[in-house]
């Protein structure tokens, strides 16, 4: 199959990770007989030193056309003073909007050989596996007005949804839930909130839709608590904009690493993108250092959800954890006893890996 991907690899360690990607797609397209075609593109801080906005038209363009958008990360303390319309994370709202992304999936698994690299007991993540489906383009985020007011005295963010943004990503979390273990918990604050209130509502009107799957309804807070003390409950999680982003940066901790997560945006139909869930990590950027594997595993979900390619994907994620059944990681897991590599040669193992496995088949 012949596709067009657009890189995005952003600020920070989302250039270094980007490359790693790259790589192990090159090899997926050799063995299988793809010819994927790159064209990299900018966007955040990158984009605002170069051309002067987080977003250019240039890259909108060219995301709009593509089979699929892989992105690294935007961001960093260099670009932190600019005011709220420039700043590089600007540039990944704008593109989630322009694209149509509602839908961010999150899957967190706790990983065989990563069991002790989690400051969790063992006992406490062993077999978790938990999808969570985060809104992407509402709530919190886009609501207007969001501004200072009063010379500075008073500030105001706004959350707006419509039924139907709440209809469409419930669907999908109710969908996800029926071809997995059949069991969605939807998160919100409805004892707060009337935005959850009408989320409820909506969970519960739709439960009649999907009989199949067991519902239940939990506060955000308390969620958050669950997520680290009973992960095993969970199954398909799904929950509005900003409860997303904070639950799942809280679940990267049964993995041992924010640096393994990887997620999909996507829409009904047409293009998706591609991330890992963590940020430029300012930290450790141009160390060398950075787990390239949340980036990798985000390029595997591109390869099954944009491509259809779930063979292809598999043998990814198989090369993955063959890498971390040999002992190999990056200095951000804590394991005992395993094999402490950089970027480069976490990436070229996970190759190695791929290349032999494609070989025996
Ligand atoms: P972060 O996710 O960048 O880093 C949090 C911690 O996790 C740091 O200690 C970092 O070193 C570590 N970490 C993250 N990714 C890692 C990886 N691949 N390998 C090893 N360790 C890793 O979050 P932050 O420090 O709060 O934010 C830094 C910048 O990134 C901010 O400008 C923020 O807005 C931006 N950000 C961007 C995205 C994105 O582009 N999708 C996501 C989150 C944060
Ligand atoms: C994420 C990030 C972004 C978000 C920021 C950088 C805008 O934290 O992708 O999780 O909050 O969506
Ligand atoms: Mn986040």
């Amino acid at each position: 199959m012949n596709k067009q991907i657009i890189l995005l690899p952003g600020d920070g360690v989302g250039k270094e990770i980007m490359e790693s990607a790259k790589l192990v797609l090159n090899v997926v397209a050799s063995e299988y007989e793809h010819n994927f075609t790159f064209h990299q593109h900018a966007i955040g801080g990158d984009a605002i030193d170069n051309f002067g906005t987080p977003l250019p038209e240039d890259t909108i363009n060219a995301c709009q056309q593509a089979d699929a958008v892989l992105l690294g990360a935007v961001g960093g303390k260099k670009w932190d003073s600019l005011p709220g319309h420039m700043r590089p994370e600007k540039g990944l709202l704008g593109i989630r909007k322009k694209l149509g992304l509602f839908a961010n999936l999150r899957p967190v698994q706790g990983f065989s050989p990563l069991l002790h690299a989690s400051p969790l007991k063992e006992e406490v993540i062993n077999g978790s596996d938990i999808l969570i489906i985060r809104e992407l383009t509402g709530g919190l985020y886009f609501g207007q007005p969001s501004e200072r007011r009063d010379n500075g005295k008073t500030v105001v963010d706004t959350l707006y949804y419509t039924r139907e943004e709440m209809e469409r990503i419930i669907d999908k979390g109710f969908q996800s839930a029926r071809i997995r273990n059949k069991h969605l918990t939807s998160v919100d604050k409805a004892n707060v909130l009337e935005s959850s209130r009408m989320w409820r509502e909506i969970v519960n009107e739709k439960s009649k839709e999907y009989p199949d799957v067991v519902v239940d309804h939990l506060l955000v807070d308390a969620a958050a608590m669950k997520l680290i003390t009973r992960p095993n409950q969970f199954d398909v999680i799904v929950t509005e904009n900003l409860f997303g982003d904070i639950l799942s940066d809280e679940a990267s901790v049964l993995t041992g690493s924010l640096g393994m997560l990887p997620s999909a945006s996507i829409r009904r139909d047409g293009v998706g993108l591609y991330e890992p869930v963590h940020g430029s990590a300012p930290d450790i950027a141009g160390k060398g250092i950075a787990n390239p594997l949340g980036m990798i595993l985000s390029a595997a979900m591109m390869l099954k959800y944009s491509f259809g390619m779930e063979e292809e994907a598999a043998e990814v994620e198989e090369a993955v954890h063959e890498t971390l059944e040999q002992g190999f990681h990056t200095e951000d897991l804590d394991i005992k006893g395993g094999k402490k590599v950089s970027t480069t040669e976490m990436t070229e193992i996970v190759v190695e890996n791929l290349t032999t496995k494609s070989v025996s088949n």
